[in-house]
């Protein structure tokens, strides 16, 4: 079990009985594949993730040795900009301050928007017949929420898409390739670029959107400084839309392979409130969280040593049987639902309430507009990442007679 592969192909169509036997036998133990701690229990990731002496510093010390002046160096700094990846006392201040003007902005301002987008992205869908969730609902309702949001044009989405595809290696600490690594940097220069130049124009000309809020955001003593609003800009973006997707689309799914649950969302559609958190806990798009041991640390019997990265497994904590009855059943209706979906802590999801607002509006209109709509194939293909769990794509069909009609 020390070295398993969570990249098997068994392990990305389902990697839960791997897990399961993981907090059964050792729960927290070392991988040599991955050089990391794998952390597996509800209680030791729900610890690791309000433990200070855990670092969310995974880009500093990459830092300390790129060469100085190379277009990795340059790459890096902007990222060591992003709070998901510092520390107190920085990441208090920064959070702080783009707080103030995302959290309410963005599930208040925007509801209106996201119901009528995801009219729009069903009305295209009906018209096709037969769809792809992900790729026709589930991608850009995401990206194009967090576009308007920024006040960025929700035609450059396509670019969008490709520079998060090309940052996620680097982001995710997975360069295999040196070619990827190079894409993962350009595409980097290429975001911030786009930004800064979105940046002055509203530095010039501040309109009501998120960038213009972030310029605004201050308290007495402080403000973000321009190189900031860049480096949150490009994180919003990033964190805020692979993610969704994969909610939208890994919800849906199991709804649709679930037919007794699909049954009770459509009678009683209050509880898709309730299907999206269980959707985050039975298969969430986060499924893992990484650290760094920043000191000598002991869990259980286990030893982590400064400088060790350390995996907190949110799949395997959110499918602990110590927490949660009945744990492999999907059930909509759970409720208390203590997942760490969005993680915990300081580092607590700043979007959660965007993605949980937008996965509400297509779980609670996608079966009332289509109440045939099945799958067109029962297996799916998972994408092949280790962080993150997401659907590649999802073929479904619908009857055009019954549509419109609670069944
Ligand atoms: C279902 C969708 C989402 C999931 C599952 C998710 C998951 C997470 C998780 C697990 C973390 C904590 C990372 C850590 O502890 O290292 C996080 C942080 C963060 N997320 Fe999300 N996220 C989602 C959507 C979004 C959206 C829509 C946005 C913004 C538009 C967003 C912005 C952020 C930011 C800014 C952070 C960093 C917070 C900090 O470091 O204090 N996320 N997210």
């Amino acid at each position: 079990m020390h070295d398993d592969d969570l990249l098997s192909p068994e392990n990305l169509r389902n990697p839960h009985p791997l897990f399961a036997r993981m907090r059964r036998e050792r729960p927290v133990h070392w991988n040599s594949r991955y050089r990391a701690w794998i952390v597996t229990r509800h209680v030791d990731v729900l610890r690791g993730l309000r433990d200070p002496g855990l670092s969310s510093d995974r880009v500093g010390a990459l830092l300390q040795t790129a060469a100085p002046g190379t277009a990795g160096r340059q790459a890096l700094e902007l990222l060591s900009g992003w709070m998901v990846f510092k520390d107190p006392p920085d990441h208090t201040r920064l959070r702080k301050l783009v707080s103030k003007s995302f959290t309410s902005r963005a599930v208040t301002h925007i509801q209106g928007r996201i119901d009528g987008i995801v009219g729009e992205l069903l009305d295209r869908c009906e018209a096709k017949g037969r769809f792809d969730l992900v790729e026709d609902i589930a991608f850009p309702l995401p990206t194009m929420v967090i576009a308007e949001l920024l006040g960025a044009p929700v035609s450059d989405r396509e670019r969008f898409r490709t520079w998060s595809d090309e940052i996620s290696p680097i982001v995710f600490g997975s360069f295999d390739a040196a070619s990827r690594r190079t894409a993962a940097e350009g595409a980097i220069l290429n975001f911030a670029d786009y930004f800064s130049h979105l940046v002055r124009r509203y530095e010039a000309n501040p309109c009501d959107n998120l960038v213009s809020a972030l310029i605004e955001a201050r308290d007495s003593r402080d403000a973000l400084s321009h190189d900031e609003v860049i480096a949150t800009c490009m994180l919003l973006l990033f964190a805020g839309h692979e993610t969704t997707t994969n909610l939208i689309g890994n919800g849906a799914y199991h709804l649709l392979s679930h037919p007794e649950q699909l049954r009770r969302l459509k009678a009683d559609p209050a509880l898709a409130a309730l299907a999206v958190e269980e959707s985050l806990r039975f298969d969430g798009p986060s499924k893992i969280v990484v650290r760094l041991a920043a000191q000598r640390l002991e869990y259980g019997d286990a030893v982590f040593e400064p400088g060790q990265r350390v995996f907190l497994v949110q799949a395997s904590a959110n499918r602990d049987d110590e927490v949660f009855a009945n744990p492999d059943e999907f059930d909509i209706g759970r409720s208390p639902n203590p997942h760490i979906g969005f993680g915990f802590g300081i580092h607590f999801c700043l979007g959660a309430p965007l993605a949980r607002s937008e996965a509400h509006a297509v779980f609670a209109s996608l079966f009332k507009r289509f109440p045939s709509l099945s799958l067109v194939q029962d297996e799916v293909a998972w994408e092949p990442v280790l962080l993150s769990r997401g659907i590649l794509s999802l073929p479904v069909t619908f009857s055009q007679s019954n549509q419109g009609v609670l069944s």
